[in-house]
């Protein structure tokens, strides 16, 4: 298992639309796998997408530790994922990303998304989900397309460093609608 080196913002890793993996069962992947479980529990974060590792492929692996709560769940991969929304339900999350150090902002998510996609074995993988689940799946999904969640922010007054947005912190985040 080894670190791996994470790409910020500007790299161009991490505004292109990455690939689907073409056989899942490899042992280049799962190798890949277990490197960014490693790299993201090191980090720490609770969600690393494949091209945050500058690998343009279309997988992430996620995390949700004990003290989030809410129902912990071990570190997991999903491999060429696709999120469906369940409802029309709306809410402004707070999220950070390992790419973009020292900053957060307030997004808006779907509350619940299911999501599909196959693990390491080729098994498939079928969830519903929402809280933070939800809210994390949504983000690493939105890697796979080059998409970063400064660019979901509706409202710039909810963006900015952590150490002084926890100096100053906003007014509570309604739920978007
Ligand atoms: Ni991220």
């Amino acid at each position: 298992m080894a670190l791996l080196k994470i790409a910020r913002m500007g790299h161009p890793v991490l505004v292109q639309r990455a690939l689907e993996v073409p056989d899942p069962g490899l042992p280049e992947i799962r190798r890949l796998v277990d490197d960014m479980i490693e790299t993201m529990l090191d980090a720490p974060g609770i969600g690393l997408a494949a091209p945050q590792v500058h690998v343009p492929l279309r997988l992430f692996v996620f995390h949700i530790p004990e003290e989030r709560g809410g129902g912990a769940l071990t570190p997991r991969v999903v491999i060429n994922p696709v999120i469906e929304k369940i409802d029309d339900e709306q809410v402004l999350r707070w999220e950070g990303c390992l790419s973009i150090p020292g900053l957060r902002a307030a997004v808006p998510r779907m509350v619940r998304v299911r999501y599909t996609g196959v693990d390491c074995d080729g098994a498939p993988v079928s969830v519903e989900a929402d809280g933070l689940h939800a809210n994390v799946v949504q983000h690493e999904y939105d890697h796979l397309d080059g998409i970063l969640y400064p660019m979901r922010v509706t409202d710039f007054r909810l963006f900015g460093f952590n150490e002084e947005l926890a100096k100053f912190p906003p007014q509570p985040v309604e739920a978007a609608g």
